[in-house]
């Protein structure tokens, strides 16, 4: 099982070719998943050889190769962790039942937008991506920004071939419709708002994917204890995937951090200063974490939620390590201490777990980010300068909840309209700062140069030099 089939048109471990109907079907998706990509991609780069790494097997140990090839030609597939057919379902009112190897009817709803909300993140941000290798500040973050990219379209097959094998014809169309939405189109965009917003620059990439994946990988780990056992196995495939993403996140911006410690320490800490030497200000930096962080926080959702204890109940979506960190799985007895706030004053309230179940997933995914923010802190720490980089309180900046159309500063603290206008420039990417950072987004594709405001990375991809030709142009 955990060898991969590459002999058929879809490579697989799904022993797809048993199955006629669902192989054609899916061999029907593909042209229009080639042509989204050819559409929709980062098309410009269609005949380049790229050096990108290819799953061959779901072991956790040696599972890619690496080579040269065409975007177009990646072996897009469908693979599926190891299953266990022991299982018991981990979790929920359903806790100690054989794991479902079909979909539940009286849940069939709930998974089906449960998958689809996943499915339609994946193909949004490589639309967000599209066109950043023309300002790709090396060759080998160009071949990092690809490799996301196919890994993308993997994901969104990885949930396009759970939507066709168990959800039949409503499957298929909202297959077909993860390919129409468009990431910020406002007559068809995304499911979810930070799919929709545009990533202009590297700068925007690597806080994407340092964040925003981040948060791909913590609704992973949630699906992965579900008790429809084909999505817990497709997430935790899937998680492989995405420690990269998150890996190219926060070593951009780790060295976007190095550099421009190496420029203040030459011309001091004014921002104009460090600009002036062609690198990013580290206050500036700080206004993009602050965006893609508060952005990231709203994918989770309300604080209090009736889906989430739906969905928790159901035994469809757990907790992050389910299994693993906690004794209790029904969450019927418990409660948690939740912040509230009724548009004029904090305070606390006891909530029924199931319910807060969006807000233990952020408060994971919070403490997640922190180690990356101690990463950064570290590099400064060792270059000997006097900064300190953080996270916005989750109440900054949110559009879902209880805290959106409300003001607070960076600590969380409740402020009003004219305070919010003071601060914002200095919480937020100004006009100004976006456009000095695309100023500085000049392609770079000489073998192993990099771009003014980013230190080269400590070592290469698989072994190879920095100098390596990881995309052929
Ligand atoms: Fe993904
Ligand atoms: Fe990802």
């Amino acid at each position: 099982m955990t060898t991969i089939d590459y002999e058929s048109k879809i490579p697989n471990n799904v022993e797809l070719s048993s199955d006629k109907r669902l192989q054609r079907a899916l061999e029907h998706w593909l042209p229009q998943y080639l042509q989204w990509w050819h559409e929709m991609g980062p098309t410009d780069f269609e005949t380049k050889d790229v050096y990108l790494r290819t799953a061959i097997s779901v072991d956790s140990d040696g599972w890619a190769q690496f080579g040269h090839v065409k975007m177009p030609d990646y072996r897009w597939g469908i693979f599926l962790a190891e299953g266990n057919k022991d299982r018991k379902i981990p979790f929920g009112d359903h806790m100690g039942e054989d794991a479902w190897q079909q979909v539940p009817g009286e849940y069939r709803n709930w998974l089906r937008r449960v998958i689809v909300t996943q499915a339609d993140t994946e193909p949004a941000s490589v639309e967000q991506q599209r066109l950043l290798a023309h300002t790709a500040p090396s060759l080998y973050d160009m071949r990092n920004l690809f490799q996301v990219n196919v890994e993308e379209g993997r994901h969104l097959w990885a949930m396009v071939y759970l939507l066709h094998t168990y959800f039949g014809k409503d499957g298929r169309e909202e297959a077909e419709e993860l390919l129409e939405r468009r990431s910020g189109n406002p007559d068809h965009p995304r499911i979810l708002g930070t799919f929709n917003e545009p990533c202009r620059s590297w700068l925007d990439f690597f806080c994407f994917t340092m964040f925003t994946d981040r948060d791909g990988k913590f609704q992973l780990l949630s699906l992965a204890e579900s008790g429809f056992d084909p999505l817990a196995r497709t997430c935790r495939f899937m998680l492989t995937e995405e420690a990269h993403h998150m890996f190219v996140g926060q070593t951009g911006v780790g060295r976007v951090v190095q550099r421009a410690c190496e420029v203040m320490k030459e011309v001091g800490r004014d921002p104009k200063a460090v600009r002036e030497q062609g690198a990013i200000d580290l206050p500036t930096l700080q206004r993009y974490v602050n965006f893609w962080v508060s952005s990231s926080n709203d994918l989770y959702g309300a604080e209090v939620s009736s889906n989430s204890a739906n969905y928790f109940g159901a035994s469809l979506k757990g907790r992050a390590w389910e299994e693993k960190k906690y004794d209790d799985h029904t969450a019927l007895e418990q409660s948690k201490d939740i912040e509230t706030w009724d548009g004029k004053t904090l305070s606390h309230e006891e909530v029924p777990l199931r319910n807060a179940m969006n807000e233990v997933l952020r408060e994971e995914y919070i403490e997640d980010n922190q180690k990356g923010i101690n990463y950064w802190n570290r590099i400064i720490k060792e270059q000997g300068v006097d900064f300190e980089l953080r996270l916005p309180n989750r109440r900054f900046n949110r559009n879902i909840g209880m805290y959106a159309g409300y003001r607070f500063d960076l600590d969380g603290k409740p402020i009003d309209e004219a305070a919010w206008k003071a601060g914002e420039s200095a919480w937020l990417p100004t006009e100004d700062d976006r456009v000095y950072i695309d100023s500085l987004m000049v392609k770079v594709t000489e073998p192993g140069k990099f771009a003014s405001w980013i230190a080269p990375p400590p070592k290469g991809i698989n072994g190879n030099p920095l100098d390596f030709e990881y995309v052929r142009l």
